[in-house]
């Protein structure tokens, strides 16, 4: 499986499975290069991030990703951890769901990939009654997530690297 860019013929999304962790930690690299100054050389973040990914795709348990492939390319990817909510007695899903990590190779974007994949995480996401579906997005991509019925919350406080303003 390689991550070339493709003439797209027709693009299938299905779910990640251990053998993928190798061009998905390829394809998570990609993406944090590009937005960012990366630290840490690419084999060394491999190392790292293929068994993170093959640990928590063989687990099944609260992360799935999905995969947007053409033939034997991969497209990009799309990862969502469920997040528990403590119970509670009235009609509310007692699941968070966390979108990260929505990537489509630099070739094949404007092409709908990365809304298939949206997709596919967000159906997903409706079959286990989650309660809420949250993501940050980038400046660029807003426009995608307001199409999907995403709207910006007002009611969520953030503290960014758990900093105290008083210290
Ligand atoms: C965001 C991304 C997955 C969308 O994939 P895609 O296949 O181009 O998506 P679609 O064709 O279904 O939709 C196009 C929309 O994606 C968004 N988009 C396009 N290029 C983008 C880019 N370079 N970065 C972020 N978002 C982008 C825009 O909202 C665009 O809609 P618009 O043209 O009306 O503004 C893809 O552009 C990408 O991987 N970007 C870099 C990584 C990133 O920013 N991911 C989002 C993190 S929150």
């Amino acid at each position: 499986m390689t991550l070339m860019n493709t003439q797209t013929v027709r693009t299938r999304i299905r779910l990640a499975r251990t053998g993928d962790s190798h061009a998905l930690a390829r394809m998570r690299y990609a993406f944090r290069a590009e937005t960012g100054a990366v630290i840490e050389t690419e084999v060394g973040f491999q190392k790292r991030c293929e068994p993170w990914m093959k640990k928590h795709l063989r687990a099944k348990n609260s992360w799935r990703c999905w995969i947007a492939e053409s033939r034997e390319n991969f497209l990009g990817n799309v990862w969502v951890q469920l997040i528990e909510k403590i119970p509670n007695p009235v009609s509310e899903g007692e699941l968070h769901g966390y979108i990260t990590n929505l990537y489509v190779i630099p070739k094949a974007r404007g092409k709908g990939v990365g809304s298939k994949l949206l997709r596919a995480a967000l159906n997903w996401c409706r079959t286990k009654k989650v309660d809420v579906v949250f993501l940050w997005p980038s400046q660029r991509s807003r426009a995608l997530y307001l199409r999907h019925d995403f709207a910006i919350a007002e009611d969520v406080f953030e503290l960014r690297g758990g900093k105290n303003s008083k210290q």
